[in-house]
């Protein structure tokens, strides 16, 4: 099995995922100086018109914070980082992002929905490399065909376009063809359930919702406060709000005056991730989190999630060791 130089001296076996909106700067660098891959969707940088491109802003503090990390720590450097791409025809922005991601040498590009050839040979002319998150094996192989060099298992429970398949048929069946990297998502939030997907034959737990918890999630406090006070049973999988199936908090929906145990069905075509997306007003209050957040009871640092997951990490291997 291959790991690719840029993942494999990962502190804790474990990649921050992008949370569209949530994520920015400081949880990524946060995450990366804690040890474990930090990422955010590129969407997420904007400015107004007329403004400096916000991209282009954010991965130079990213890059210029870590090497001043790096110089100062070189005993326990930096994860690096990643930027997700959303490959979808109504992604306007995506050449002008590939752009400066390349400028910046990104080193490692998450890329969701579509899985194209020319965003692959981007990223590996500056020395990056592609994880594509897929909820199938049909569409995993076609990930690795266009050029991808690791995978993403998007299964059931996990936060956002969740898959609806079990985290076991799903790494099961892709260990039978690719021995490439392969993270898996969905509810993982205790260190024990990251070596359990490592024990399943993944290589990295993907975590998002634990983060939407933390100071640097740039989410509103209500939303922070409901992830520790929800679980399982307070997520509901939708196709609604999107127009493709996620995992939303069923309280986030009865406040905005919806009955979250009888929602009706959309259509995908509605999915649009362009300038002049428009939602009802409502929905922005809709927020989406998997199924895994009753493992998290509070608001706290990230450094201090990721010091938990890692103490929980060690325990849980020590323990099947000593079994
Ligand atoms: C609020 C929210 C926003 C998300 N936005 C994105 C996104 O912009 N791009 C993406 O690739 N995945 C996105 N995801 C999915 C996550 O990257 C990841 O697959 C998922 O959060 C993992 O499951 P977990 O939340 O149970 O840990 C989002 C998830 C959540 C909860």
């Amino acid at each position: 099995m291959s790991i690719p130089a840029q993942l494999s001296h990962l502190r804790l076996p474990v990649i921050g995922s992008p949370l569209f909106i949530i994520s920015n700067p400081d949880l990524v660098i946060a995450q990366c100086k804690a040890g474990i891959v930090g990422s955010f969707p590129a969407l997420n940088a904007r400015e107004k018109d007329g403004e400096d491109i916000q991209l282009d802003a954010w991965l130079k503090r990213i890059t210029e914070e870590l090497d001043a990390y790096n110089q100062a720590n070189p005993d326990t450097p930096a994860a690096p980082y990643a930027v997700n791409q959303i490959v979808h025809r109504s992604n306007t922005r995506l050449e002008r992002d590939l752009e400066i991601c390349h400028k910046w040498k990104v080193p490692v590009w998450i890329t969701s929905l579509g899985a194209r050839v020319e965003v692959n040979e981007a990223a590996h002319d500056c020395g990056g490399i592609t994880l594509h998150d897929i909820i199938n094996n049909t569409f995993a192989k076609k990930a690795i065909d266009k050029g991808a060099d690791g995978l993403i298992a998007v299964a059931a429970g996990a936060g956002g376009h969740a898959g609806a398949q079990s985290p076991f048929a799903l790494v099961q069946e892709i260990r039978t063809w690719f021995d490439g990297p392969l993270a898996l998502s969905g509810s993982i939030a205790h260190g024990r359930s990251i070596l359990a997907a490592q024990a399943m034959g993944a290589d990295f737990g993907y975590i998002g919702s634990p983060f939407i918890a933390t100071d640097e999630a740039n989410a509103v406090p209500e939303y922070k406060q409901m992830i520790t006070e929800s679980s399982a049973e307070d997520i509901v999988y939708s196709n609604l709000f999107t127009g493709v199936h996620g995992n939303y908090l069923k309280p986030s929906i009865a406040k905005a005056g919806m009955d979250p145990d009888n929602l009706p069905v959309s259509d995908p075509s509605k999915m649009n991730f362009g300038a002049d997306r428009e939602k009802p007003k409502s929905w922005k209050e809709i927020w989406g989190a998997g199924q895994g957040i009753g493992a998290i009871d509070k608001v706290q640092p990230a450094a201090d999630l990721i010091a938990r997951l890692s103490a929980e990490y060690a325990a849980a291997k020590q323990a099947l060791c000593n079994g």
